[in-house]
C-alpha cells in the first residue's frame, strides 16, 4: 500500500496519541496515557492534562517517526485534532503540529475529533464506507451518526444529559471502582448476571436519542437502599447489570438507525465502544440483520493519532487546507 505519509496528532483530552501512516496503513501508532495523574482526583483536571501533554509530544513524536521508520523531512502533511476538548489541551498539539509543519513546509489539517472516530474504521475494515450508521460513545460524547458520505454526515441522536462514558465513569466512581470507570465496570461485570438488578432504560419514545442521568439515579438510590437492609448484590452481579442497561439502550438505538436508514454497515468509535458486552452485543445484532459490522480494534476506539491522520488523508484527497491562522476550536460540532 502507499499514500501520502502523514502524521497524525490527538491531544483533545487526557491521551497523547501520535501515529504515522502512509495513505491507509499504519507504520506507527504510540499513545501516553495520563490516567494515572488524573485517577487521584476522580477525573480529568484540565490544568494537569494540559501540562502532560506538554510534556509527552515531543518525545512521542520522535518515537513514532522511528517506529515508522521515517524521519520528519519525509513527511506529506501535519493532521492535529483541532476540536472539540479541553482548550488546553487542544492548543498543545495545535501548536506544536502547526510549527512543525510551518518548518517542514509540509500540508497542515486541523481535524474534528469526531470525524477521526468515524474515519477509524477505515483502518481496520476494507469493506468499510459509506452509506453507514455510525454509534460514537465516549466520555464526552453519545451519538448516532448517519455517514451518507465522505465528510457528509447527520446527526440522528445524541444524550439529552450524561454521555455513555460519563455514565460508567460516574457510577464507577459511586461504586468505589475508580477511574475510568469503562473499564473498571467492564472488568468487575465478568461472569456477573446482567438480570440480578433491574435499571430502567430511558426515553424508549425518542428512537436515536439517549438518557443516562435517571440510570445513575436509579443505581445509587437501590444500592443504597440494599445496602441499608444488607442485601447488595454481588460486585459482578451489579456491574453486569449496570452494563446491560447502559448497552442495551445503545444497540437499540444504533440499530432504529439502521432500520430506518436501511444502511447495510453499521460501525463504531469512542472510548465506550471498547466495551467487551457492548461489542459483543453489536456482533449478535448486526449478524441476524446481516448487516456488516466494522468496530475497529479497541485501541483504534479509545483516542489515538492514527484516526486523526485517517480523517486528514481524506481532505487532503479532496484538496482541502486549513488555513495557518486558524486555531483550536473546543466547541466545534460535527453536524449539526
Ligand atoms: O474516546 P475516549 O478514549 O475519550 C473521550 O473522547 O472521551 O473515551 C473515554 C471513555 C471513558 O468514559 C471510559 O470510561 C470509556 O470511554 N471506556 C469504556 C471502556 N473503555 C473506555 N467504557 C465501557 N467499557 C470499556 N471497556
Ligand atoms: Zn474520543
Amino acid at each position: 500500500m502507499s499514500g501520502p505519509l502523514i502524521l497524525g496528532i490527538e491531544t483533545s483530552c487526557d491521551e497523547t496519541g501520535v501515529a504515522v501512516l502512509e495513505g491507509l496503513e499504519v507504520r506507527s501508532s504510540v499513545l501516553g496515557t495520563q490516567t494515572d495523574e488524573h485517577a487521584r482526583f476522580g477525573g480529568v483536571v484540565p490544568e494537569v492534562a494540559a501540562r502532560a501533554h506538554v510534556e509527552a509530544i515531543r518525545p512521542l513524536v520522535h518515537l513514532a517517526l522511528a517506529r515508522a521508520g521515517i524521519h520528519s523531512r519525509d513527511l506529506d502533511a501535519i493532521a492535529v485534532t483541532e476540536g472539540p476538548g479541553l482548550v488546553g489541551s487542544l492548543s498543545v498539539g495545535y501548536s506544536f503540529g502547526k510549527a512543525l509543519a510551518w518548518s517542514l513546509d509540509v500540508a497542515f489539517l486541523g481535524v474534528d475529533h469526531m470525524e477521526g472516530h468515524l474515519f477509524a474504521p477505515r483502518l481496520d475494515h476494507d469493506r468499510f464506507e459509506p452509506p453507514a450508521i455510525v454509534l460514537l460513545a465516549s466520555g464526552g460524547h453519545s451519538q448516532i451518526v448517519h455517514m451518507r458520505g465522505w465528510g457528509d454526515y447527520e446527526t440522528m441522536g445524541s444524550t439529552i444529559d450524561d454521555a455513555a462514558g460519563e455514565a460508567f465513569d460516574k457510577l464507577a466512581r459511586f461504586m468505589g471502582l475508580g477511574y475510568p470507570g469503562g473499564p473498571a465496570i467492564d472488568a468487575a461485570s465478568e461472569g456477573g448476571d446482567p438480570e440480578r438488578m433491574s435499571f430502567p432504560r430511558a426515553l424508549r419514545d425518542r428512537p436515536y436519542d439517549f438518557s443516562f442521568s435517571g440510570l445513575k439515579t436509579s443505581v445509587i438510590t437501590q444500592l443504597e437502599k440494599a445496602k441499608a437492609v444488607g442485601t447488595v448484590p454481588p460486585l459482578p452481579d451489579v456491574a453486569a447489570s449496570i452494563q446491560e442497561a447502559i448497552v442495551d439502550v445503545l444497540v437499540e438505538k444504533t440499530f432504529n438507525a439502521v432500520e430506518a436508514t436501511g444502511a447495510e454497515i453499521v460501525a463504531g468509535g469512542g472510548g465506550v465502544l471498547a466495551n467487551r458486552r457492548l461489542r459483543e452485543r453489536l456482533a449478535e445484532e448486526a449478524d441476524r440483520r446481516g448487516v456488516l459490522l466494522a468496530v475497529p480494534s479497541k485501541s483504534l476506539c479509545t483516542d489515538n493519532g492514527a484516526m486523526i491522520a485517517a480523517a486528514a488523508l481524506h481532505h487532503l484527497e479532496t484538496g482541502m487546507a486549513t488555513p495557518w491562522n486558524r486555531d483550536v476550536d473546543p466547541g466545534l460540532r460535527l453536524a449539526p
